[in-house]
């Protein structure tokens, strides 16, 4: 299973020019209220292990960040310590949400090169930071909304996190719930902003598009979104890009533009090799998902064919199937994880399946609506 994972992973996406090569997601960073406590919910709730931080007990003045991972996902949690600041404005603007999807790469400053030179907007030019570990070189370019690129060149270092953190260990530990890497990460634009920004990824870092969702299929009267897939070369770095559209009520991706007044990272989708133990874990420890209706499991092994789960746990989880040409997968989202409706979680395990979940979507977005009619915005 697993080498035919890799190889999958490897083959390369038909279009994608690799001048920037990408070695994975390196962390996602989000300015966050509480940083202590988002931790502490991350570990309870999610089973990241606290790895590093940094604030006023390492040197720095004006922020906290705590550095969490399992698997190969690293989230870094962020709050300002004074008022005002970029920081404090992010939080004010957006609420609690993703700042940075930084991007492991061999050549930082090349990265910073390459896509400046096709059109990025710089966020931070290359610079090298060092301490008893080694040293790393980081830059960042603009994406959409205030949402950044990191560009984390890291062959020379062999610390927790980063230059300027402390290994940070905490006695308290949390059994994982098997989450295994970043699958692919959702950026919400503005209306008619779909394609200038699959043409940014394609243009400016080289990707090209992976999937190409006939509009008739999506942009029903239920889903009210238009969506494309981008992909780097390798097929680590899977971005899908939504935007509103028509519908018979409210596009739920105007809601998120609305909440989190601008485009932004909707959600971050985690792949686990065991969906039915990671997401009976989470519910037990009370992260709450989307329901689907109970008649979505009458016809659902007609649509997708044989699996190799029984379908009762499933269905008691409310996990949905879609198949595509390479083989299935198991699929379900989180509520929004912050008091805004916005940023969410998937859980992906994919059998084959290198699609995203196309045939689920009316009955996702059924129960996406049901939600937003119980916070009355629709
Ligand atoms: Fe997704």
């Amino acid at each position: 299973m697993s080498t035919q994972k890799t190889a999958t992973i490897e083959k390369t996406v038909p279009g994608a020019e690799d001048f920037l090569p990408i070695l994975g997601t390196d962390f996602v960073e989000l300015y966050v209220g509480n940083a202590k406590q988002a931790a502490y919910y991350y570990q309870q709730a999610w089973g990241f292990q606290p790895v590093a931080y940094a604030g006023l007990e390492t040197g720095r003045k004006d922020s906290a960040s705590y550095v969490l991972q399992q698997g190969k996902i690293r989230l870094v949690l962020t709050s300002p310590l004074q008022e005002g600041g970029d920081i404090n404005r992010h939080i004010n603007k957006h609420g609690d949400g993703v700042k940075v999807v930084a991007l492991w790469v061999e050549d930082a400053r090349k990265s910073y090169e390459e896509t400046t030179k096709r059109g990025a907007k710089s966020y931070m030019e290359p610079y090298e930071m060092e301490d008893e570990h080694g040293h790393v070189v980081l830059s960042g370019i603009h994406t959409y909304g205030e949402t950044v690129h990191v560009f984390v060149e890291r062959k020379n270092y062999n610390g927790a996190f980063l230059p300027g953190y402390r290994e940070y260990k905490p006695t308290f530990s949390v059994d994982t719930v098997g989450l295994k890497y970043i699958d692919h990460m959702v950026g919400n634009v503005g209306w008619n902003e779909m394609n200038k920004w699959c043409e940014f990824y394609a243009k400016v870092m080289g990707f090209a598009q992976m999937v190409s969702f006939d509009d008739k299929d999506i942009s029903t009267e239920y889903s009210a979104l238009m969506s494309k897939v981008m992909s780097n070369g390798n097929g680590r770095i899977k971005f899908p890009i939504n935007e509103p559209a028509e519908g018979k009520k409210k596009s739920q991706i105007e809601e998120y533009i609305e909440f989190y007044n601008g485009a932004g990272v909707q959600h971050i989708a985690v792949a686990t090799d065991n969906i039915i133990e990671t997401v009976s874990t989470l519910k037990s420890r009370g992260v709450e998902f989307l329901s689907v209706p109970a008649v979505y499991y009458d016809d659902v092994l007609d649509r997708v064919g044989q699996i190799d789960e029984d379908l009762e746990p499933l269905r008691d989880l409310g996990i949905l199937i879609d198949r595509d040409d390479e083989g299935y997968l198991l699929q379900i989202f989180t509520k929004p994880v912050l008091d805004r409706p916005t940023m969410f979680f998937e859980i992906i395990q994919r059998k084959g399946a290198q699609s995203f979940g196309k045939g689920n979507f009316k009955a996702l977005f059924e129960a996406i609506e049901r939600e937003q009619e119980l916070r009355g915005t629709l």
